[in-house]
C-alpha cells in the first residue's frame, strides 16, 4: 500500500465534509464532479469512491469503515440475540371490565457464537402480561360470569346454517361447555321467551362422538349433564343439539339438522 501524502489526508476530509453535507441536504455536489446526492455514507461506498478515484486513502478509510460496522453489527447481534416478538395473543378475556392474560414470544440464539448468524441453538422466550377484554361488539351482549359475548338470533335456521350465520359475526355457535356457559344459555333464552335453539354439537352417526367447533366437550370439560331424560333420543338423523326447554326446564336435545330453529351466537 503507497503512503498517504497529506494532500491525500486533505483531500479525503474536505471530501468526506462534502459528502456529509450534500447527504443531509440530499442534494448532488458536481462541485467536485461526484454525483453522491442520497447515497448511503457507508464503508462500502467509500471503497468505491476510492476505485473509481483510485485513491488510496478513500480506499483505506472505506476498508476501516466496514471493519467498523462489522463490528458494531456483532456487538448488536450479541446485545440483542432475538428475533422480533410475534404479535400479542388475543386477551383471554373477552368481554369489558374482565381482566385477563396475553402472551407474546421470540426466538433467541443464546450462545453468543450464533448470535449473528442466528444458526444453532434456539431458544424461546415468553412474555405474559395482563389485559382488559373489548367491548363485545354491536347486537352482542356481555356475560361476564360466562366471559363471553353472546346474541340470540330470531331467524331459523337450519344447524349448518346458523353456524355459517354466527361464522359471517366471526364467531360460531355457542357452546355451552362450562356451568357458567349454561347459566348464560339460560338467561338468554328466558329473556327472549325462546323455548328451542341451537347450538354447537354434531355428530356423524349415532354412536359417533359428539364434535364441537368450538371449546371441548361439556361433559369431559366438567359440565353436569344437561340432557333431559330419555335424551338423547338417538333417532337416526338426530346429529345436531339443541337447547329444548319442554316445560319449565332447559335441557340438551338431540334433533335433527335440518330443523331450522333459532340459535345462540358467541363471537
Ligand atoms: C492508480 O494509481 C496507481 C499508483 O498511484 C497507478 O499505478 C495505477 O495505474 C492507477 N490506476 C488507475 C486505474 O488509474
Ligand atoms: C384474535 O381476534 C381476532 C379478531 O377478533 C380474530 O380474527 C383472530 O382469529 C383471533 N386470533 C386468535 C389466535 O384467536
Ligand atoms: C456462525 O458463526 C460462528 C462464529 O461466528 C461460526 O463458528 C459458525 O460456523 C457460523 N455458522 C454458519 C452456519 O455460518
Ligand atoms: C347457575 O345457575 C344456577 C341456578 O340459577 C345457580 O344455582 C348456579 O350457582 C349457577 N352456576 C354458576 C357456575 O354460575
Ligand atoms: C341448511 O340450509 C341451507 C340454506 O337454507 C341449505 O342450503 C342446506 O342444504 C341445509 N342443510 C340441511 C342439512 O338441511
Amino acid at each position: 500500500m503507497g503512503r498517504v501524502t497529506l494532500f491525500e489526508v486533505t483531500f479525503g476530509i474536505v471530501f468526506m465534509l462534502g459528502m456529509f453535507r450534500s447527504n443531509s441536504a440530499n442534494a448532488t455536489d458536481t462541485g467536485s464532479g461526484l454525483a453522491i446526492a442520497g447515497e448511503q455514507l457507508d464503508g462500502e461506498s467509500l471503497i468505491r469512491m476510492g476505485q473509481k478515484m483510485n485513491s488510496t486513502l478513500l480506499k483505506l478509510l472505506g476498508q476501516s469503515f466496514v471493519n467498523f460496522e462489522r463490528k458494531i453489527n456483532e456487538k448488536i447481534c450479541k446485545i440483542d440475540p432475538c428475533d422480533q416478538w410475534s404479535p400479542w395473543s388475543n386477551c383471554s378475556a373477552k368481554v369489558k371490565n374482565e381482566f385477563g392474560f396475553r402472551s407474546r414470544s421470540r426466538v433467541c440464539w443464546l450462545e453468543q457464537q450464533n448470535a449473528c448468524n442466528r444458526t444453532g441453538k434456539q431458544t424461546v422466550e415468553n412474555e405474559n402480561n395482563f389485559c382488559e377484554g373489548e367491548k363485545c361488539p354491536p347486537s352482542y351482549t356481555s356475560y361476564n360470569s360466562a366471559n363471553t359475548c353472546l346474541k340470540l338470533v330470531g331467524v331459523s335456521l337450519n344447524h349448518s346454517a346458523a353456524e355459517n350465520f354466527c361464522t359471517q359475526d366471526g364467531g360460531h355457535l355457542f357452546n355451552t361447555d362450562t356451568e357458567e356457559k349454561w347459566n348464560a344459555s339460560v338467561t338468554i333464552l328466558l329473556s327472549n321467551k325462546v323455548t328451542t335453539a341451537w347450538i354447537d354439537g354434531t355428530r356423524t352417526s349415532v354412536s359417533a362422538k359428539w364434535v364441537f367447533l368450538n371449546g371441548k366437550d361439556p361433559v369431559a370439560n366438567g359440565v353436569t349433564s344437561k340432557w333431559d331424560s330419555g335424551e338423547p333420543s338417538n333417532g337416526a338423523t338426530e346429529l345436531c343439539r339443541a337447547i329444548v326447554k319442554p316445560s319449565g326446564t332447559y335441557y340438551w336435545y338431540d334433533r335433527g339438522c335440518s330443523s331450522t330453529y333459532s340459535f345462540i351466537c358467541e363471537v
